[in-house]
């Protein structure tokens, strides 16, 4: 089977990275999406936070997190002390998997199983590249695929994981979930996030106390 790994450069510095995955052909998702829509951030981020992939906004820029669910996250990120400019943002899957909507409308569908291995090659080669300190999964596909294939996150939600790949894993709401959610719970969905995305912050600092 093809999968991202047959498209990985020698060089794995992130502008090679980059430049490589621009030519993905490691499943049918690239066949329906504008462009590749890449990591973005500090090469040496100690943060690095993980998104499902890109949206119908992400998919026309080229950069992620930058539609309504990125405008949540930055405020999130904002209440909970964290500059977007220190952290490490990208997605499990680098291709915008959509299905037609009325009016042309591109609906968000979920990658499969499938989809989501294919292209985490490019995730890990992203994460030992960049080697952060504490990676926050944003929903459960990022969760899945790299804490625990049947994880819950109503279960799980603000908790601390480790791994081969990272020392600290934390699986929290995806920005969009707490878009989604009824009016009388997006605030304290809101507040979930912000909590976790500052424990994660926290994390960092107390990492640092460390002999
Ligand atoms: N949702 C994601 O998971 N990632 C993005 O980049 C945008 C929306
Ligand atoms: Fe490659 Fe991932 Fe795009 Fe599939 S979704 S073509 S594996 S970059």
């Amino acid at each position: 089977m093809t999968t991202a790994a047959d498209f990985l450069p020698l060089d794995t510095g992130l502008p090679s990275l980059r430049a490589s995955a621009d030519h993905c052909r490691g499943c049918a998702l690239h066949e329906h999406a504008t462009q590749t829509v890449f990591g973005q951030g500090r090469a040496d981020a100690e943060l690095m936070l993980v998104g499902e992939q890109p949206g119908n906004v992400e998919d026309r820029r080229g950069t992620p997190f930058v539609g309504p669910a990125g405008q949540l996250l930055d405020q999130a990120l904002d209440d909970a002390g964290i500059r977007r400019g220190d952290v490490y943002l990208t997605n499990v899957v680098k291709h915008f998997k959509w299905r037609p909507g009325r009016q042309g409308m591109r609906l968000h569908a979920t990658p499969n199983t499938t989809e989501v291995l294919s292209c985490l090659p490019w995730l890990k080669a992203e994460i030992e590249t960049v080697r952060p300190r504490v990676l926050v999964c944003l929903g459960r596909t990022a969760a899945r695929a790299l804490i625990h294939p049947s994880l819950s996150l109503a279960q799980y939600r603000g908790t601390l994981f480790t791994s081969q790949l990272v020392p600290h894993l934390m699986p929290t709401l995806h920005p969009a979930a707490v878009l989604r959610a009824p009016p009388a719970l997006r605030e304290s969905a809101f507040a979930d996030l912000v909590h976790d995305l500052a424990t994660a912050a926290d994390t960092l600092t107390q990492d640092q106390d460390l002999p």
